[in-house]
């Protein structure tokens, strides 16, 4: 049997995200491991609960740090850990160029708004006070722009009129931890590429479309 691919989960905060890729992979949703968790900041929940769960959980603040220098100690760490896919779970920095460059179209995120709208902060805010009928999630490859890469999946969620911010984030959250597994294993099954911006089935080239 193959060896499992390994998984570097970057976080910054709660850490849901990261929580539903490790159910899903010991549920066997999921064929992978997570290799290592990282945070840039002491204080974040998901760093505490990856320890509380025995994984190999290192903190590696950014707080007052050039970025190209806190990336490049990140970017070590990932490589000593030897992971194939880098996972950004609610991780709130820009990558520079060159993490960006270390691991091409190798490092996914997870945005919880139907990108292109709604990129940065707040998105299910802004969603809201757009007034938007539709909005969701979406994983995307990440690239050296905010919330930018080729999109590797989305989900839909309709904004209700009794929608306050609470109630849609939720919702959009509930959608994230489906989505966020689900586009991983399609990243490491090698069924699909990038092609230009599109991410699309390797299989559909053979076709001749
Ligand atoms: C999630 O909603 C994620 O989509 C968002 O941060 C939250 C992290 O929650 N990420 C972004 O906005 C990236 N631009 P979590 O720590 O519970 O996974």
């Amino acid at each position: 049997m193959a060896a499992l691919k390994k998984l570097g989960i970057l976080l910054s905060g709660r850490g849901s995200n990261f929580l539903a890729i490790a159910d899903a992979i010991q549920s066997g949703r999921l064929k992978a491991e997570i290799a290592i968790v990282i945070s840039n900041r002491a204080d974040a929940p998901g760093l505490e609960a990856a320890r509380q769960r025995g994984f190999n959980a290192q903190l590696v603040p950014s707080k007052g740090r050039v970025r190209e220098e806190h990336d490049a100690e990140v970017i070590a760490a990932l490589k000593q850990a030897q992971v194939d896919l880098v996972c950004l779970a609610g991780y709130m920095r820009l990558l520079s160029p060159d993490f960006v460059r270390a691991f091409p179209n190798r490092i996914v995120n997870i945005h919880p708004s139907l990108l292109p709208a709604f990129p940065g902060m707040d998105a299910q805010k802004q969603a809201l006070e757009y007034g938007v009928k539709i909005t969701g999630c979406t994983v995307h490859f990440v690239d050296e722009h905010l919330d930018h890469g080729p999109i590797i999946l989305q989900k839909t969620v309709p904004v209700l009129d009794g929608d306050d911010l609470h109630s849609l984030a939720e919702r959009i959250l509930e959608q994230e931890h489906v989505a966020y597994s689900e586009a991983i294993g399609l990243v490491l099954s090698d069924k699909v590429e990038v092609r230009e911006r599109r991410v699309v089935h390797k299989q559909s080239r053979a076709e001749g479309k």
